[in-house]
């Protein structure tokens, strides 16, 4: 195959690379791609060297199977035509065409074959904290219909990219010194603080981050579901934690939850450890390649409603790894990538 990686200095951009060797994806060339910033500079493969080059109206992507990209909707808008008009599958991180009704929107263990049907040459790698839990809805979806999510998100700096990484890390090292924080990826102080503001406001008083996980869900489940949400950003580096609500039509047991969560692809329960109770935190998840669930129990107020807690690593699972997952799922499911 023949791959291109257009953010590639990004934070998830460099976990492409990583997430690439890591799942041994088979690559007969590498090409990068940033704007101005970093074009030029090298970045390493496998042991080789590829050098960064300048995505520009002039780019020639012919050749090229899939273009993995990660540089912003603005981006991903402006190039989609350069990208794709010689046929390359672009498997887009962005949220520009991810509602768009000729783009799929693939989470592989929810809806894997939406992605045979795609008629713009674009795949949509759903919202970062919309993907994690989806992973989680579907083996209690498959028990009985979820008709409503309640959801509290836990986001890290991760999610606005490597410079918020850097940023908090900055702060926290400003604070701890006496010094005033220098305030630039966020609108407030992250560090020892939490923002209950992710993405813009939109006219229902809700932030796009938290339409997002609306109406995503529902595209990918091609559900009724409804999903109200309050989306914060945390002082955490990387990996998104999630409390949920979810009300089923019929009422649903911890232990049969407990069962279809253990069979579930992609997903992993962290209840005990040491003989001890235990849940899943960003600390240890960070790096990991499955959602990890925990805190699994009845809603006190609500005879049909479950409760649980979920982390995911928002680079890897929420980002650069379903995209890959998408592209490993076609290898395996599509005639025309089939190996
Ligand atoms: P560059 O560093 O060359 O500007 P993050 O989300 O971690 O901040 O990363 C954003 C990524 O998107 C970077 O790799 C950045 O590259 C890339 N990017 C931003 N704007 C453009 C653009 N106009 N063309 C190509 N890549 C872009």
């Amino acid at each position: 195959m023949n791959i291109a990686i257009v953010g590639a200095s990004g934070a998830v951009g460099q976990e492409f690379l990583r997430v690439l060797d890591e799942q041994n994806f088979p690559i007969d060339n590498m090409r990068l791609f940033g704007s101005k910033r970093s074009a030029g500079q090298t970045r390493t493969f496998r042991g080789k060297e590829y050098v960064i080059e300048e995505l520009t109206a002039d780019s020639d992507f012919s050749g090229v199977d899939i273009a993995f990209t990660s540089a912003g909707a603005g981006t991903s808008k402006q190039y989609a035509d350069v990208i794709t008009r010689h046929g390359t599958l672009m498997i887009d991180n962005s949220s520009a065409f991810r509602m768009d009704q000729d783009v799929p929107l693939v989470v592989p263990e929810v809806n894997g074959a939406d992605a045979l049907n795609r008629p713009r040459n674009i795949i949509g790698n759903p919202n970062c904290t919309t993907i994690q839990m989806v992973v989680a809805l579907k083996p209690l979806d498959d028990l009985s219909h979820i008709k409503r999510v309640r959801v509290a998100t836990y986001q890290a700096a991760s999610g606005a990219g490597a410079t918020a990484m850097e940023e908090l890390k900055i702060q926290t090292a400003q604070l701890s010194r006496g010094e005033e924080p220098t305030i630039e990826k966020f609108k407030y102080q992250l560090a020892f603080n939490v923002i209950p503001h992710i993405d813009v406001f939109t006219d229902n008083d809700y932030t796009k981050e938290e339409m997002k996980m609306f109406n995503e869900t529902r595209k990918i489940m091609h559900s009724d579901i409804k999903v109200s949400a309050t989306c914060v950003r945390v002082p955490v580096l990387r990996a998104h934690s999630e409390a949920i609500w979810a009300e089923t039509e019929r009422p649903v047991s911890v232990e049969e939850l407990r069962e279809a969560f253990a069979k579930a692809p992609g997903l992993i329960i962290a209840e005990e450890k040491n003989g001890e109770k235990f849940y899943p935190m960003p600390l240890d998840i960070a790096g990991k390649d499955p959602v990890y669930v925990g805190r699994i129990r009845k809603d006190l107020c609500d005879d049909c409603g479950l409760s649980f807690w979920i982390v995911g690593d928002q680079i890897k699972k929420g980002a650069a790894l379903n995209a890959v997952q998408i592209a490993q799922w076609l290898l395996e499911n599509d005639p025309k990538f089939k190996k």
